[in-house]
């Protein structure tokens, strides 16, 4: 069947406002949730598809200064994520190795910019380092 152009713009306008209505009702969100070093905590819906750093940024959660605005090179975007995710998030690349070997970085330290938000790790749970530098 050949569609009309304004039949085809019709078609993309239904669904570009039927994702919208998806984004409106939490299908496409993840939710993550942010512990700082004084326990405060912050649970957020978080696009999928972004970062676990973008989740961060775009909600001012403390703790997340991601200099490089995820180009995996500052290494100031680092979350410690909970024992029981670290299996759900993966393993760093060796890029991300390096740069977390540079730091000193602790155990389930990983950059928050190479962890992608996806329903598998819905209810996810980071903690920030009290500093960055
Ligand atoms: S934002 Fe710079 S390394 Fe993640």
């Amino acid at each position: 069947m050949i569609l009309s152009r304004y039949n085809r713009i019709l078609l993309w306008g239904f669904s570009f406002q039927e994702n919208m209505l998806e984004v409106d009702r939490g299908y496409l969100m993840t939710k993550i949730i942010y512990i700082n070093y004084d326990g405060d905590e912050v649970s957020l819906d978080v696009q999928n598809g972004l970062s676990v750093m973008q989740g961060a940024v775009k909600n001012d959660v403390d703790g997340i200064n991601a200099d490089c605005g995820g180009a995996q090179v500052c290494g100031t975007c680092k979350v410690i994520v909970d024992d029981k995710w670290i299996d759900a998030v993966g393993v760093p690349d060796e890029e991300e190795e390096a740069i977390l070997a540079f730091g000193n970085a602790p155990p389930n330290c990983r950059l928050s910019c190479q962890i992608k938000v996806c329903p598998e790790l819905d209810g996810l749970v980071v903690y920030t380092p009290e500093r960055q530098y």
